[in-house]
């Protein structure tokens, strides 16, 4: 079977373990913002059985949502639609910090369901800890709008496992989304994979093609526009570009014997992790979905798995953010 659908942690929705980042096409990695080919692309998603799509309300400044919105307008009854709030932007984009307080979250919840044109949100995430303002605090807040009718389920992106609990002791939360790929494996190191497997939660990893560099595709900064917001990330500088490509190395190398392209290796591994593990690989183009999609076939055994990771860089050049 392919892309099965499972249970997404502790909710009722049925998704599969693919779904798509809906982030690109409104913003940070290049391009123009194309939105009959983006539709395009979210149209054949669902038909080749992808049915989770995550957005932000940062994204864009809200293009993202109101994209999504033109694009299932006429078959919301066959997506399950995650968005966000928390992460501050100006008029012109600019980062203004994170927000969280109870009144902030129920403002921002309005502004989602109308930019999306629904009456209850799916999946509803806290993008980010707000350092002012205690998890309990927030979840409460989205505790209220589940209550209210306007919200199905809470995730958290980018928690810490004590806040996880903290935020799970408030109310049951559906998923955990964060950064996972065979360049950010945090997460194993600070124990929040095995928090996430302990609490029932689904955790569901964001860039897990290293965005896009796992892929092999930007093996230097000239594979970049020059408004590529990676060009501002420490990781895509040309001295961390130069140092990571030991892990395109290993990828092509495994890619090889495994007659897969780089890309399905990166999503392979990922999806070997757990079974409670998620993802939501981003591309704004149709063949790139069809070939990520078959990441399903590249299977890795135990002692591939163990071969991998003993092969792997110990560390990667550059800072997440
Ligand atoms: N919670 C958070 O804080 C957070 C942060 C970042 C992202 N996210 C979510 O996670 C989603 C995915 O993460 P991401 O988009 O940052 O990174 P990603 O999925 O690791 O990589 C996306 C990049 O890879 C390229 N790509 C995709 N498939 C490819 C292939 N087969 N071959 C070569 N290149 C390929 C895409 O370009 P094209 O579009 O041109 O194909 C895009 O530039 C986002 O869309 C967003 O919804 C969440």
């Amino acid at each position: 079977m392919t892309n099965p659908l499972e249970t997404l942690g502790n909710s009722t929705l049925k998704v599969r373990r693919i779904g798509l980042g809906c982030m690109g096409m409104s913003e940070f990695y290049g391009g123009t913002r194309d939105e009959t080919a983006h539709i395009k692309t979210l149209h054949e998603a669902i038909e080749l059985g992808i049915n989770h799509f995550d957005t932000a309300d940062m994204y864009g400044s809200g293009h993202n949502e109101e994209l999504l919105s033109r694009a299932f307008s006429d078959r919301w009854d066959k997506v399950i639609v995650a968005t966000k709030f928390g992460v501050l932007r100006g008029k012109n984009g600019e980062w203004l910090g994170f927000s969280a307080d109870p009144k902030y979250v129920k403002e921002a919840c309005e502004k989602s369901l109308k930019r999306l044109g629904r009456e209850t949100i799916d999946l509803y995430y806290q993008h980010r800890p707000d350092p002012n303002v205690p998890v309990e605090e927030s979840v409460g807040a989205m505790k209220e709008l589940v209550e209210e009718g306007k919200v199905r389920f809470i995730g958290l992106s980018e928690f810490s496992s004590e806040q996880i609990r903290a935020a799970n002791a408030v109310h049951p939360i559906a998923a955990l989304q964060t950064e996972y790929s065979l360049w950010t494996r945090n997460v194993e190191e600070e124990g929040i994979l095995e928090t996430c497997r302990e609490l029932g939660i689904a955790f569901v990893a964001y860039s897990p093609l290293g965005r896009g560099f796992l892929t092999g595709a930007i093996p230097n900064r000239d594979a970049l526009d020059a408004h590529d917001w990676r060009r501002e990330n420490p990781r895509f500088s040309k001295e961390a570009l130069t140092e990571n490509a030991r892990f395109v190395e290993l990828i092509s190398d495994i890619a090889s014997n495994k007659n897969a392209t780089e890309a399905q290796v990166a999503l392979a591994w990922v999806l070997a992790q757990g079974e409670n593990i998620f993802m939501i690989p981003g591309t704004r183009r149709i063949e790139r979905l069809k070939e990520n999609l078959v990441a399903w076939n590249v299977q890795f055994n135990a002692e591939e798995l163990a071969e991998i990771r003993s092969r792997l860089p110990k560390e990667t050049a550059g800072s997440r953010y």
